[in-house]
């Protein structure tokens, strides 16, 4: 009986371990992941800088408490894009973007870049969504949403919209962004 206990204590003690050297590579991974671009917080908005983005190399913000995807265009990412897809994109100086909220549209989780592929896949239903965010299988029934943006020669101003945000919204190519306005 106390062999037993002991054993069961030791097979905890093994599994604590492991669960906490997952734990801290999991952190690990979600740093990488959110390591920002130089970017200011004032009043709601949050302004970045987006001159030293990489080319398909997906950057994350937070905005109001939400993950912000910055995805910087490749020449094949663009010839790709769908025609709605294309006018999604965020032009900065020669540069196009995408910048969307990165929330899955079906329950909300977090979908992961796949850089190899350009595509965005959800792991909790298997949701996928194409460099535009732009949804391409089920169960996401929308793009992810483009929050309010305007642009300032290099600075991303999230949070304030511009006219390319607002000509977004009049073609319907935004979704429906619900803030919470305690964030
Ligand atoms: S939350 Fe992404 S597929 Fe369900």
């Amino acid at each position: 009986m106390s062999e037993d206990i002991n054993r069961r204590d030791a097979m905890g003690i093994a599994f604590g371990a492991c669960a906490a050297v997952g734990g801290v590579f999991a952190l690990g991974g979600m740093k990488a992941a959110w390591d920002p671009l130089p970017s200011v917080k004032a009043a709601g908005s949050t302004l970045v800088d987006v001159s030293s983005v990489e080319e398909n190399v997906l950057y994350t913000e937070s905005w109001r408490g939400k993950p912000v995807f910055i995805l910087k265009k490749s020449k094949e990412m663009i010839a790709k894009a769908s025609k709605d897809g294309a006018a999604r994109d965020v032009i900065i100086g020669d540069n196009r973007f995408l910048v969307c909220i990165g929330l899955c549209t079906h329950l909300g989780c977090i979908p992961a870049y796949k850089k190899d592929k350009t595509m965005f896949a959800c792991a909790c239903h298997g949701a996928e969504f194409d460099a535009s965010g732009i949804n391409t299988r089920v169960p996401a029934p929308l793009p992810m949403l483009i929050p309010p943006f305007k642009v300032d020669g290099t600075t991303l101003v999230l949070g304030e919209a511009g006219d390319a945000y607002n000509k977004m919204k009049e073609s319907g190519l935004l979704g429906k962004v619900e803030l919470d306005p305690k964030a």
